[in-house]
């Protein structure tokens, strides 16, 4: 089965700082992919390798099959590739629908043949199914500065859905949580279409355990192990690095 990424000795140094170090990985299509490591692991320089954010100094990066080591960040959207960030890029005074409808114009945009007004209206219907997705649907036309943290991190999910992408990359979606919130995240995860591909980064190992199919540890850069949520929890050295008293 053609996998929906493949990084083959993937690297990219910053002066003298190698913060990924020759990573090599398949995410099957559909498959969910927790990324663990503690700061500074290059859990984020390695979503902005796969990204398009930045070029790497060594190595490649497939998505579908398709090499795309040198597209711009643009073109690998357009492929199917969507994202959120580790910080928070939401405006406290715009609301819920119009944070998801500008992501989907501006994900269809030069695409569309059709006029401007059907075209709003589409993306407005589509805009409405995805607040629907990610639970938001009864709230939407609350500003961002009116909501809570978690439905905060429940809107940028949602934002990562806007070019109907089939792999999405999510910078530690559950930071900052309390637990009750970190269950509802959990639960959207889980409920996103199944040929979706998902990779998450995450410090804690609750999220990663309950969402993921594999888990892949990093440390300084480089990946130390991968599998599935058992394999990794009875690990004894990465017990021990990362998992301390739990
Ligand atoms: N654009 C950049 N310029 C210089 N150094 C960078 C850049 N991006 C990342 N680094 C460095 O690369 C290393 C890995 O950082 P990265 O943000 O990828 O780690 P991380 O695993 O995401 O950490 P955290 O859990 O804190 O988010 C760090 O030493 C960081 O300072
Ligand atoms: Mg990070």
């Amino acid at each position: 089965m053609e996998n929906a990424l493949e990084l083959t000795n993937l690297g990219v140094s910053f002066g003298g700082i190698r913060a990924v170090k020759d990573v090599t990985l398949r995410v099957a299509k559909g498959e969910r992919r927790a990324i663990l490591g503690s700061n500074g692991a290059g859990k984020s320089s390695l979503f902005n390798l796969i990204a398009g954010e930045y070029e790497p100094t060594s190595g490649r990066v497939s998505m579908f099959g398709e090499d795309v080591t040198k597209k711009p960040i643009h073109l690998r959207s357009r492929m199917g590739l969507g994202r959120t960030y580790q910080t928070s890029a939401l405006f406290p005074s715009l609301t819920i629908i119009d944070h998801i409808y500008l992501a989907v114009r501006g994900c269809y945009d030069g695409r569309m043949s059709f006029g401007r007004i059907f075209a709003s209206e589409k993306h407005m219907q589509a805009a409405e199914t995805i607040a629907q997705k990610v639970g938001l649907a009864d709230m939407m036309h609350r500003t961002v500065a009116d909501i809570s943290h978690g439905e905060q991190r429940q809107l940028e999910v949602g934002l990562s859905l806007a070019g109907e992408p089939r792999l999405i990359l999510l910078d530690e979606p559950a930071a900052g949580l309390s637990q009750g919130e970190r269950g509802r995240l959990i639960e959207l995860l889980k409920s996103l279409d199944d040929d979706l591909t998902l990779l998450i980064i995450e410090h804690d190992m609750d999220v990663a355990m309950e969402v993921a199919d594999v888990i892949t540890m990093m440390h300084d850069g480089a990946v130390i192990a991968s599998g599935t949520p058992a394999e990794i929890a009875s690990n004894e050295e990465i017990h021990a690095l990362y998992l301390g008293a739990h």
